[in-house]
């Protein structure tokens, strides 16, 4: 790992893919969880699909709108979105730091990651990173900024992760599902993660309740982590984004 000279934020990110639109794969070979293979061959095997539902509900209760505007991020800063997917976030994070800041974009799936590059060949950014990693396992140092949506609900125990991405970062913004809402849309939600249960590792009898507590794990540790905390509910209380900064 090298020191990367590129971000003009007020923290510097540390990561292993240093040019523009690099793809940059972490780490030295290690035995990989049978969860996170399971997780990339799901979202390989979806990247397409999901890519375009992403892009065509993007401005949907204003979720990921939110979510940069909790960055609060300024022209010149370093922001990392953890599972970044298709990118779908990334030309509001590359708005918001502008062509003097730097966005690194990580994610474990390949097909995910490919269609992410597509964007940014397409709009010409310098300054966006792609890293091919777990983001359990940051392959950053420090950033001004950390998001990471609809993410945290597939991590076994976002507690720790969160933790340390606190560490790493001025602010962390998080977008997650919760069944907060009315009976429909939490029938609507239970739906959703029983469809998906071998992606979220929740084929239980309860997927909602094992969705509930890893929000309220990535909750605690931004209770724990942060010193500045927020809280928006949004679409109906099925998504929840919870913000924390440092002082
Ligand atoms: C539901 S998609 C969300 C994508 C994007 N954040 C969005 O809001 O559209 C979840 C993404 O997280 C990635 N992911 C899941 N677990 C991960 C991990 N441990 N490390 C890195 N990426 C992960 C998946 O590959 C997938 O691209």
């Amino acid at each position: 790992m090298a020191e990367d000279p590129a971000g003009g934020g007020r923290r510097r990110p540390v990561t292993r893919g240093d040019g523009a639109g690099d793809r940059a794969r972490s780490g030295p070979a290690e035995r990989e969880p049978d969860r996170l293979r399971r997780i990339r061959r799901g979202y390989d095997a979806w990247a397409r699909a999901y890519d375009w539902f992403a892009r065509a509900t993007a401005s949907v209760g204003g979720v990921r709108a939110a979510c940069v505007d909790a960055l609060d991020l300024s022209p010149g800063d370093t922001v990392v979105e953890f599972g970044c997917g298709p990118g779908v976030n990334l030309p509001a994070l590359r708005d918001a730091v502008g062509p003097n800041g730097r966005v690194v974009g990580v994610d474990v799936s390949p097909r995910m990651l490919d269609r992410a590059a597509g964007l940014v060949e397409r709009r010409g950014w310098e300054n966006v990173s792609l890293v091919e990693a777990d983001a359990e396992r940051p392959p950053v140092a420090a950033a001004d900024g950390v998001l990471a949506t609809f993410v945290t609900s597939l991590f076994s125990d976002p507690y720790p992760v969160l933790r340390r991405w606190c560490e790493l970062s001025d602010a962390v913004v998080v977008a997650a599902f919760v069944p907060e809402g009315n009976r429909a849309a939490n029938a609507a939600l239970r739906a959703f993660v029983a469809l998906n249960g071998r992606l979220f590792d929740a084929t239980t009898d309860d997927p909602l309740g094992r969705l509930a507590e890893r929000t309220a794990a990535a909750r605690r540790a931004l209770d724990d982590g942060a010193t500045v905390r927020e809280r928006d509910r949004r679409l109906f209380g099925t998504i929840v984004v919870e913000a924390g900064r440092s002082g």
